[in-house]
């Protein structure tokens, strides 16, 4: 089987600079990989090539097997690929539910609006269904988190049979940034969840080794464009060209 995406001389260029810089890589079905690297290594640049937000300079993206590096953003959405941003994006002023709703209604979901029982368990599976009538802009970080997740979720409301649905490739862009300490617990949870439970593959960028020891099968290194190393967290943490990447930084 075709692993589920997979990178081959990946590179983005923006005038002199090259940004990403010949990224092979392959993920397989259900696992989970997770991105680290200094600031500024690449991270989000890479995501935003993998999501079709940008195109690169050279190599392709495919995913199941099929080369996807001319497609739009959406195109890869309806493929089964979802992506959330480093900085929060919900709508402040809308709730909760109607985030769902609008979503689904995005992906094709009639009715939706008179479905509440469809959005609200689209929200209890990220742990938010008690928010559900709260305006977005009033919730904690941790909880505007849980709602990126729960948008990514609600095209499962536009199909026919009750699977999972949703995206099968996940990427996550920084999900803990921001989020405070005592929120980081449950959100770990409701991602690993996603992960395990759903069986759903998932690429996250985290500065945090502590959270991602229990979570992630292997953690690809960037460091100026490149991959510098992939292993198990373990083995990452251990190498020395790594630790010499992070001189003066937090690993
Ligand atoms: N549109 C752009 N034009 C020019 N340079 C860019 C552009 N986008 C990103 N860069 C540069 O590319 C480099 C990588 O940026 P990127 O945001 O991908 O890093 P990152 O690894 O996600 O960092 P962080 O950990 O801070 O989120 C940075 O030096 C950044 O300034
Ligand atoms: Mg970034």
């Amino acid at each position: 089987m075709a692993p589920v995406l997979e990178l081959s001389g990946l590179s983005w260029s923006v005038g002199a600079a090259t940004i990403v810089d010949g990224i092979a890589m392959a993920v397989e079905e259900g696992e989970f990989v997770a991105v680290i690297g200094p600031n500024g290594a690449g991270k989000t640049s890479l995501f935003n090539l993998v999501s079709g937000i940008t195109r690169p300079t050279a190599g392709t993206v495919r995913l199941d097997g099929a080369d996807i590096t001319g497609l739009p953003p959406h195109r890869r959405a309806r493929r089964g690929l979802g992506r959330t941003f480093q900085s929060s994006s919900v709508f402040p002023t809308m709730t909760v539910a109607e985030h769902v709703a609008l979503a689904a209604r995005a992906a094709g979901a009639k009715r939706v609006a008179e479905d509440g029982e469809g959005v609200r368990a689209v929200l209890e599976r990220v742990r938010l269904a008690r928010r559900a009538d709260d305006l977005a802009g009033g919730l904690s970080h941790g909880d505007k988190r849980k709602l990126e997740l729960a948008v990514l979720l609600a095209p499962t409301l536009a199909q026919a049979d009750s699977s999972p649905g949703g995206p099968r490739l996940m990427l996550l862009d920084e999900p803990m940034a921001g989020v405070a300490a005592e929120e980081v617990g449950e959100l770990t949870d409701v991602i690993r969840t996603l992960h395990r439970t759903e069986g759903r593959t998932v690429l996250m960028v985290e500065h945090h080794m502590d959270i991602l020891l229990g979570l992630a099968d292997r953690v690809a290194v960037m460091h100026h464009g490149t991959l510098l190393a992939t292993g198990t967290p373990d083995a990452v943490m251990a190498d020395p060209t790594v630790q010499e990447a992070y001189v003066g930084e937090e690993l």
